[in-house]
């Protein structure tokens, strides 16, 4: 069945399997289910994009086709076009490609959709990236992810200048009637998604603050109703 970004119930936490144990990855997406979390993040690192390395070299092949959440991909790679599309046959939901790779690899916003085909199309921007240079890319996708951390692991402290950039992009895609969904992605905690959210995100993404705590599911349910 296809699963429907537009569907989630929002604002909705997506919990990052990098904070997962990386042993059991389907137990730990089962555990985010069981939770009630009705969508989950894979964070894949090439090395090069980011200093570090994850979910690049097959790890998730065996979870990602028969994942029961809403699938969010998360590219920190230099190729976003050539892994986004190994990704899509995995059967992705939404794939998310950097902006500073997109533009270092000059690719055109409007060609996104045709060179990854997956459900959904999602772009990020690291913390240092105007949010301005969203602007080509409103009308050809579905998802923006703000970081606030610089991206490449986890475990690091939310930026607070992340929340004005939350929202300016709000901002941009109410003024341009964009059907655009926000999710903020590094160092959300039961403080800083109090904030992100009344700043107009839709959708958390949280690794360390849920996974290797035994009251997960608590954990989960305060990000959202405080
Ligand atoms: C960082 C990743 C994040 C990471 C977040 O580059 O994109 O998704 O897992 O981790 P926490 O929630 O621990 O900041
Ligand atoms: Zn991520």
């Amino acid at each position: 069945m296809m699963k429907d970004l537009f569907s989630l119930k929002l604002p909705a936490v997506s919990p990052s399997l990098l904070a997962a144990e990386q042993d059991h990855l389907a137990a730990e997406i089962q555990k985010a289910a069981s939770a009630g979390a009705e969508i989950i993040h894979f964070d894949v690192m090439d090395g090069s994009f980011v200093p570090a390395t994850s979910f690049f070299d097959g790890e998730v092949d065996a979870v990602l086709p028969s994942c029961p959440l809403f699938s969010d991909v998360h590219l920190m790679v230099d190729d976003p076009i050539g892994v986004g599309a190994n990704f899509a046959a995995l059967g992705a939901d939404a794939i998310t490609v950097h902006l500073e790779a997109l533009e270092a690899r000059g690719i055109d916003p409007k060609d996104l959709r045709k060179l990854i085909p997956s459900p959904f199309i999602g772009v990020s921007l690291r913390p240092g990236t105007p949010v301005e240079r969203l602007s080509p890319y409103l009308p050809y996708v579905d998802l923006i992810l703000l970081m606030s951390v610089e991206p490449g692991k986890g475990g690091q402290k939310f930026m607070e200048e992340s929340l004005p950039r939350a929202r300016a992009i709000k901002k941009m895609i109410v003024d341009g009637g964009h059907k655009i969904l926000l999710s903020i992605d590094g160092g959300i905690n039961d403080m800083t998604a109090k904030k992100a959210i009344a700043s107009g995100v839709d959708i958390l993404v949280a690794g360390s603050y849920l996974y290797g705590h035994s009251d997960f599911a608590s954990r989960l349910r305060g990000l959202i109703h405080g």
